[in-house]
């Protein structure tokens, strides 16, 4: 795992773009989304690429986390067409290469196995970009889900729909209970993990994710037992870890060779 901390969540952004735009130029035949505000700034970097330099999406498949269970097509908080208005319509991405978790569908566990072989047909996953839960969680896979978890259906926490209800005009009552989210599994499955996270919410689940024991407790632990991990952080967000010092020193001296 490498741990890269940035002077600001300015800059933790546009790296995280670049690391993703670097996956689409060697040829990723998939990548993998994420909604929610971390992802933004990679998001805004990438559309910056596509427009500057050249960078195309043409070819490539996405793939999204997770879905909201319940809200109708079109709403701007679905995931689905979240992800549109925030990056894909922006670039050259083939819409119908825009996959998400069916959150209508009537029989949601065929629609979660749907998704699953929609991903192994597509993928691998060559980059997944993930931020984190206040409580630990990524995608939907709230604390308590299994390490080897697949795509499936999940309550969400009250912790979970209070932080998302400021999506939802601070009304709790419009945030749904019930998600579908690729599991900690799926997730596992891509070939490059990266996550980002800034302010000083995100610092104790960067801590117990980072630096904690590997538990279905703090599902993005998860990322340690994976071989290639890049959690890029702004200073608020690494306040409390404990091996800051080694993590910058590790950065200062990557060898010239290697890539993130
Ligand atoms: C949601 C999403 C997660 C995201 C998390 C953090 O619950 N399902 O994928 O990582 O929120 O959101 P934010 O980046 O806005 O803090």
């Amino acid at each position: 795992m490498e741990l890269v901390i940035t002077d600001n969540a300015a800059e933790a952004g546009v790296l995280a773009g670049r690391i993703m735009a670097d996956h689409v130029r060697r040829g990723a035949r998939a990548i993998g989304l994420a909604t929610g505000s971390s992802p933004l700034g990679a998001y805004r970097e990438l559309i910056r690429q596509y427009r500057d330099e050249g960078l195309s999406f043409a070819g490539v498949q996405a793939y999204l986390l997770d879905e909201y269970i319940g809200l109708p097509v079109g709403h701007p908080q679905s995931y689905r067409q979240f992800i549109r208005d925030e990056f894909t319509s922006h670039v050259d991405f083939d819409d119908a290469s825009v996959h998400s978790p069916d959150g209508n569908a009537t029989d949601i566990p065929a629609a979660a196995a749907e998704y699953e072989r929609g991903i192994a047909k597509n993928g691998p996953v060559s980059v997944q970009i993930l931020g984190i839960g206040a409580n630990g969680h990524i995608g939907f896979n709230e604390p308590g889900s299994s390490l080897r978890s697949r795509t499936r259906v999940k309550t969400l926490t009250p912790k979970t729909r209070a932080d998302n209800a400021r999506f939802f005009e601070d009304d709790l009552s419009q945030v749904p209970t019930h998600v579908l989210t690729q599991g900690l599994g799926t997730i596992s499955d891509a070939d490059h993990l990266l996550m980002v996270a800034t302010g000083s919410g995100k610092a104790d689940a960067v801590a117990a994710a980072v630096e904690g024991p590997v538990s279905a407790f703090c599902p993005a632990s998860i990322l340690q037992m994976h071989p290639h991990v890049t959690v890029i952080v702004d200073p608020e967000a690494a306040a409390k870890l404990q091996a800051v010092e080694y993590y910058r020193f590790a950065v200062a001296n990557k060898p010239s060779w290697q890539s993130f």
